[in-house]
């Protein structure tokens, strides 16, 4: 943590030579829910905060709704075998709460289930391990005009929704994720507001922060009662390295708070129980801790089967500067609660078109870390992608730059498991272009380019390439 920066692989190594996974690697890709069905009145659904939010004029770039979005779920068929295309061992959705359970709350619309059922029967019989979140940001809208994550309430409505889930597909989802980043559902949900419901206010991000926890909680007790025995239960974090941008000791500083409210904060409670006392502190002015109950601790640190792990970039930062330059949104003051003084340096390396740095030495950081420190559970890589310009020419994409990104990071990866780390799978982000939250349909993430107005989809290059990569389980030489 406290090495200063340097300076990332992309593009630097001469060579890269063949490498070959562990046997059993699972390889798959992402999405979630909102990002991609549409249909968003229809079978019953009924509004999320992300419904609400995108609908409210000048959250979302260019007004860009879910509301059609891929239209996945009237293409469902044509989607499944795209990913039998691609060879994909395991596939990972979320499901829409609203649309399981309108409302929030009550009983459950067979409607809404029956999609799911669908898609996990569709993947089995194409020998896809479905890989099944819970939760992926879509909060019911009647539960956050109930008070949302920062309500104690909203933790039980959520091991509620996870029972009904878990009744329904228990019997044929063998891999379960609670949670999808907390840290964004808490401190830009509810700190800078640049997320679903778009609401700022610091105490209310560290009171979600720890709502989201006990859910997630709650919902791996009811996953052991109603799940398949051999169920695969956890919860996946985004963590970042956090890195000072000088060995001065304000900018150690630095990096130490961004490190508590970035990972320890949910690392810490996860896996080991407890809040780092560090970070109360650092919080001492925002927030008191009070809606921690006894007990709540224990519950968040129920025993797992596996970590996720999202992985996209590093923050490096320092102490303020006497004229800090402007902030882009996802660093914003209030999504640092305590800490707003931190300033993000950048360094002027490769960036995707997020603009987040491309970085993947931070990868193998990462995944030694939480190994080192935190636990030797199995390890998934739950996300890990780029966004990049995409045109399509004569009917073809061809993205270098993603396979660039992919095959950097998977020699991460395989380094990071070449020194103990117990990594099993990998996810692509993501199967397909989607709706990229707060920037709509600005940023393409997908190995399969969507045309929005004909819904036509392309194979992108990355996407054959990544196929290949399954193929052989593993890089061929570059
Ligand atoms: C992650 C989200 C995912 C997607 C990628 C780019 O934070 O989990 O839905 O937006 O970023």
């Amino acid at each position: 943590m406290s090495n200063p920066a340097s300076p990332p692989v992309v593009g630097v190594l001469a060579e890269r030579p063949p490498l070959t996974f562990p046997p059993g690697f699972l390889w798959g890709a992402a999405t979630a829910a909102y990002q991609i069905e549409g249909a968003a009145t229809e079978g019953g659904r009924t509004p999320s905060i992300w419904d609400t939010f995108s609908h409210t004029p000048g959250r979302v770039v260019a007004g860009h709704t879910g509301d059609v979005a891929c239209d996945h779920y009237h293409r469902l068929d044509r989607d499944v075998a795209l990913m039998a295309e691609l060879g994909l061992r395991s596939y990972r959705f979320s499901v829409s709460w609203s649309r399981v359970q309108p409302g929030g709350a009550g009983p459950v619309n067979q409607e809404g289930l029956d999609f799911y059922r669908r898609l996990v029967d569709q993947l089995l019989a194409n020998g896809i391990e479905p890989w099944l979140t819970l939760y992926h940001w879509d909060l019911p809208q009647p539960l956050e005009d109930a008070g949302g994550w920062p309500t104690r309430d909203t933790s039980a409505r959520f091991a509620e929704y996870t029972s009904l889930v878990a009744g329904a597909l228990g019997d044929r989802v063998r891999y379960w994720t609670t949670l999808n980043e907390p840290w964004c559902s808490a401190f830009l949900g509810y700190g800078s507001g640049a997320h679903a419901p778009g609401r700022s206010d610091p105490a209310d991000a560290v009171r979600a922060g720890h709502h989201l926890m006990l859910g997630h909680g709650l919902a791996v007790q009811a996953l052991r009662s109603s799940a398949r025995s051999d169920a695969e239960v956890g919860v996946t974090v985004n963590l970042y390295p956090v890195t000072p941008a000088t060995d001065s000791p304000g900018d150690a500083d630095a990096a130490r708070r961004i490190d508590a409210l970035a990972n320890r904060f949910f690392l810490d409670p996860l896996l080991r129980g407890a809040y780092p006392v560090d970070l109360m502190l650092d919080l001492e002015r925002v927030a008191d801790f009070g809606h921690v109950h006894e007990g709540d601790l224990d519950t968040i640190a129920a025993p797992l089967d596996l970590v996720g792990i999202n992985y996209y970039s590093r923050h490096v930062v320092a102490a303020p500067a006497a004229q800090a330059p402007p902030q882009p949104y996802w660093r914003t003051p209030s999504c640092w609660p305590g800490s707003e003084h931190v300033r993000f340096v950048t360094r002027g390396v490769p960036v995707t078109d997020m603009d987040w740095e491309i970085d993947p030495p931070g990868l193998v950081e990462t995944l030694q870390r939480v190994y080192e420190e935190y636990t030797d559970l199995p390890l998934y890589v739950t996300e890990n992608g780029s966004a990049f310009v995409d045109t399509v020419v004569e009917g073809h994409v061809d993205d270098p730059d993603r396979v660039a990104y992919f095959d950097a990071h998977l020699r991460a990866a395989h380094q990071a498991i070449t020194a103990g780390v117990p990594l099993r799978g990998y996810f692509a982000w993501s199967l397909m272009d989607n709706f990229e939250w707060a920037w709509g349909y600005t940023k393409r993430f997908g190995m399969i380019h969507i045309d929005y107005r004909s819904q036509v989809r392309t194979l992108k290059s990355s996407g054959r390439w990544y196929a290949e990569v399954i193929r052989r389980n593993g890089l061929a030489a570059q």
